[in-house]
């Protein structure tokens, strides 16, 4: 099956056409800047635009950095507060014309992850935690995934998980990768805590740069970083129209 997959970040729009049966990108992947503000409206026309880039008439996959249920946004800790409520699978369609799922953006990392990356065939609990702005989790008990889970506002020494320990937090306090990593794993030994996972793959920025932090992760999961990286957002986006993934997988059903 070929899907257009959206990645919807805090400064840029992404997105590939993707072949949801073997998690491969078709084409290049092609980026707009994310408008400023991000209204609702502003963030449809860029989403329009990327799909007339691709010509793109089929269903598409948005990855979007909020908790979605059924298409309808519910949270904004990231993105602009005039979003809470609004239905952006109904929204996107009266701008652009398209069929789409839209889902939580670290669920859509982690779903590609789990097809075709570091979680491939892994059965147990996985959790992947995406580090970026915010910390996004997506949660799978064999292979199925349990959607908008929002680990990253756990509390960490009295702070919201996030706030103390993202890669927007290390580059805002100028911190050395040891110092972030010790935060890191305190922030990973209080999900490990909640919900022990038997392993957890690190997605976003953060995991480029995983030999630089690994010595400072003391956790009994095994921790290991994203296959996918910068891809994973768009292919597990475009993976929300897969009907009948082989570890269990459905779109929700309104
Ligand atoms: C949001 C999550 C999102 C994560 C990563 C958090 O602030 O609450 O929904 O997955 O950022 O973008």
């Amino acid at each position: 099956m070929q899907i257009l997959g959206i990645d919807i970040g805090g400064s840029g729009i992404k997105g590939a056409i993707v072949d949801t049966n073997t998690g491969e990108m078709l084409t290049e992947r092609f980026r707009l800047e994310t408008p400023k503000p991000a209204t609702p409206v502003q963030v449809a026309q860029t989403v329009k635009k990327l799909i007339e880039h691709f010509q793109w008439e089929g269903q598409v996959g948005c990855g979007f950095p909020a908790v979605i249920q059924h298409g309808i946004v519910r949270t904004a800790s990231n993105i602009d507060k005039s979003w809470i409520g609004v239905n952006a699978k109904e929204l996107f369609k009266e701008h652009a014309g398209n069929d789409f799922q839209i889902v939580n953006d670290a669920d859509a990392a982690g779903l590609a992850e789990m097809n075709f990356g570091a979680g491939k065939d892994q059965l147990g609990v996985v959790v992947t935690v995406t580090v970026g702005t915010g910390i996004g989790s997506a949660v799978f008990t064999d292979g199925v995934l349990l959607p908008n889970s929002e680990f990253g506002h756990i509390i960490v020494k009295d702070q919201v998980g996030e706030k103390y320990a993202s890669d927007a937090t290390r580059k805002r306090e100028d911190l050395k990768w040891d110092k972030w990593g010790k935060r890191f794993n305190e922030y990973l030994q209080r999900l490990e805590f909640l919900l022990w996972p038997d392993m957890i793959i690190l997605g976003g920025g953060a995991s480029k740069k995983f030999d630089k932090y690994e010595t400072e992760l003391n956790t009994k999961a095994i921790v290991k970083p994203a296959l996918l990286q910068n891809n994973a957002g768009i292919i597990g986006a475009a993976c929300a129209w897969r009907k009948h993934h082989p570890l269990g997988f459905r779109p929700p059903k309104v």
